[in-house]
């Protein structure tokens, strides 16, 4: 496949950044379409209804920019209601889920690994089952960690707070001596500095949109001679979508406000 057409990616607010950050790094010369779902942000608790009403809007939406493939930089509705998502569209799609568990089991020395993620997604216990499926010798230790969304949707991303908070949920999760550490939620990589100070430091952390993002590279053909001329879009206040996509990103991006 050519770059000559954009890659939708949508998530419930900035986490997707964070894998929009690897797509630029993997695929330079294409064009993404980003929406973030903010005003409805967080997903993490929401029922499955309410995530399959919210992505076929959001998807409809990103068909209508033309998109040749569809990134659900979501892990939570990449863990509980994929299938459906799979359903509301003809182009190629990717979700969060096998990546991350991919790259822990190449990781993994002693096959104990860890996963960090929305309540929802832990509740799904998707990835505990995908990882057994590939492994059944390995071991996964669950952790959800609620209060991590909103902290990355109002910034907080390395001060006390968060550093606090994420203190409170990895010292019981490493205590189970795990060696690789799955960041299950697409907001958490912005949370890098804290979670890492709350872990050992030899716990090998991974970051499932490295992965996907090299899958996609093998797909898309990152022609030069297009101009990656990206289009944001955000269903709340832009201004703090504006602020932390100039953090994960290093540049600006002025986001479109847009409701659906
Ligand atoms: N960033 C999403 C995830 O990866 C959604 C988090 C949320 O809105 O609760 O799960």
């Amino acid at each position: 496949m050519t770059n000559d057409r954009p890659i939708g990616i949508f998530d419930s607010g900035v986490g997707g950044l964070t894998v929009a950050r690897q797509i630029m790094t993997a695929l330079p010369h294409s064009k993404l379409v980003y929406f973030g779902d903010s005003l409805r942000a967080p997903y993490g608790g929401r029922r499955p209804e309410e995530l399959v009403q919210f992505s076929r809007e959001i998807i409809d939406f990103l068909h209508s920019k033309n998109v040749a493939a569809l990134v659900v930089a979501c892990g939570t509705i990449s863990a509980t209601i994929f299938d459906d998502v799979k359903q509301m569209t003809d182009v190629p799609i990717m979700g969060m889920l096998d990546a991350g568990v991919e790259a822990a089991l190449d990781a993994t020395k002693s096959e104990r690994i860890g996963i960090i993620a929305t309540a929802g997604t832990i509740a799904s216990r998707a990835h505990e089952r995908a990882i057994v499926a590939k492994n059944p010798d390995a071991k996964v230790f669950a952790m959800p960690c609620p209060l991590f969304v909103p902290l990355v949707e109002e910034g907080w991303l390395d001060n006390d707070v968060a550093q606090l908070v994420a203190q409170k949920y990895l010292a019981q999760l490493a205590e189970n001596d795990i060696d690789t550490l799955i960041l299950g939620c697409t907001h958490y990589p912005l949370l890098i500095d804290s979670i890492k100070a709350a872990l050992p430091v030899d716990i090998k952390i991974i970051d499932p949109a490295v992965r996907l993002a090299e899958d996609l590279a093998k797909m898309i053909l990152d022609s030069p001679s297009t101009q990656p001329n990206h289009e944001f879009y955000v269903s709340g206040n832009k201004d703090k979508f504006d602020q932390i996509s100039y953090i994960a990103l290093n540049k600006s991006f002025d986001a479109k406000e847009m409701r659906l």
